[in-house]
């Protein structure tokens, strides 16, 4: 099944890069207020599907830009392109995301990265790889020194008041905040010790679904902002090594309005 995701993902990988040659003719549509989707994610997620359709006829698919289809016990979770923002900017951060669930529970993970041809890949209990080497999240001491990933909540300005108070608590005392656009890299740069930590507001299922697994097999900890695993649910999200996870949640709870909770 690895093998197989691993094709699709770097068949997606293909379509992206040949359509950056031409990003400028590209036909964009706004699905909601600062999300737009294109051609080639359109393009990239069906040539992920049909892959996978091929090889496994009756497993499920949830994918960003078509939505659920219903199968057996499988179901594969796909953002074709994540970080078409940066895609279309020529900005160069994007990923295909590709995860593998197995009654509800994440078996397999593919992140790549076609600009670096980086392959992140995860199986449960297996470990997680890039580019077929072994990684682990970083084990800091404390926040100072530590580099933290984040996404802002561009898309909703209801939580925004709630994030600049997360936002301030961790920037004075950490190296820095990196908000590079491409959640599902974020969180493979979690799992490959480049980031020691990262959190966001409002992630679809899509946007970590691989990452997610990539972090709990490089020895990483993943939470909601009650500290659970209902992430899926909330689309909230804090990870890093155990000991990282619990700094940036003593930093950020105290900004938790009630809807965050
Ligand atoms: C987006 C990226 C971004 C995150 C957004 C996502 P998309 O995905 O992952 O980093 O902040 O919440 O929607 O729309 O480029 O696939
Ligand atoms: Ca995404
Ligand atoms: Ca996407």
């Amino acid at each position: 099944m690895l093998n197989i995701a691993i094709r699709a993902a770097r068949n997606a990988g293909d379509i992206i890069q040949r359509a950056s040659e031409n990003v400028g003719q590209l036909k964009i549509n706004f699905k909601t207020q600062n999300d737009y989707v294109t051609e080639v994610d359109r393009m990239a997620e069906q040539e992920i599907i049909n892959v996978i359709h091929t090889s496994f006829p009756n497993h499920g698919f949830l994918a960003e830009e078509s939505g659920k289809q219903s199968g057996d016990d499988y179901v594969w979770i796909i953002d074709p392109l994540d970080g078409t923002t940066n895609f279309l900017h020529g900005f160069p951060v994007y990923a295909v995301s590709i995860a593998l669930q197995h009654k509800n529970k994440l078996q397999l993970a593919v992140v790549y990265d076609p600009l670096k041809d980086e392959l992140f890949t995860a199986e449960k209990g297996g470990g997680a790889m890039l580019n077929n080497r072994k990684i682990r999240v970083t084990q800091p001491n404390s926040l100072k020194g530590a580099l933290i990933g984040t996404g802002f909540p561009f898309k909703s300005k209801k939580n925004l008041a709630a994030y600049l108070g997360m936002f301030s608590a961790l920037v004075g005392d950490t190296a820095g905040i990196r908000r590079a656009g491409a959640a599902a890299l974020d969180l493979a740069y979690v799992a490959s010790g480049r980031l020691d930590g990262f959190w966001e507001i409002g992630l679809q299922p899509w946007d970590m679904a691989a990452g997610i697994l990539l972090i709990q097999e490089a020895g990483g900890v993943l939470t909601d902002f009650s500290f659970k695993d209902q992430y899926f649910q909330s689309g909230n999200l804090i990870a890093g090594s155990p000991k990282m996870h619990q700094l940036m949640y003593k930093a950020i709870e105290p900004h938790l309005t009630d809807n965050l909770r």
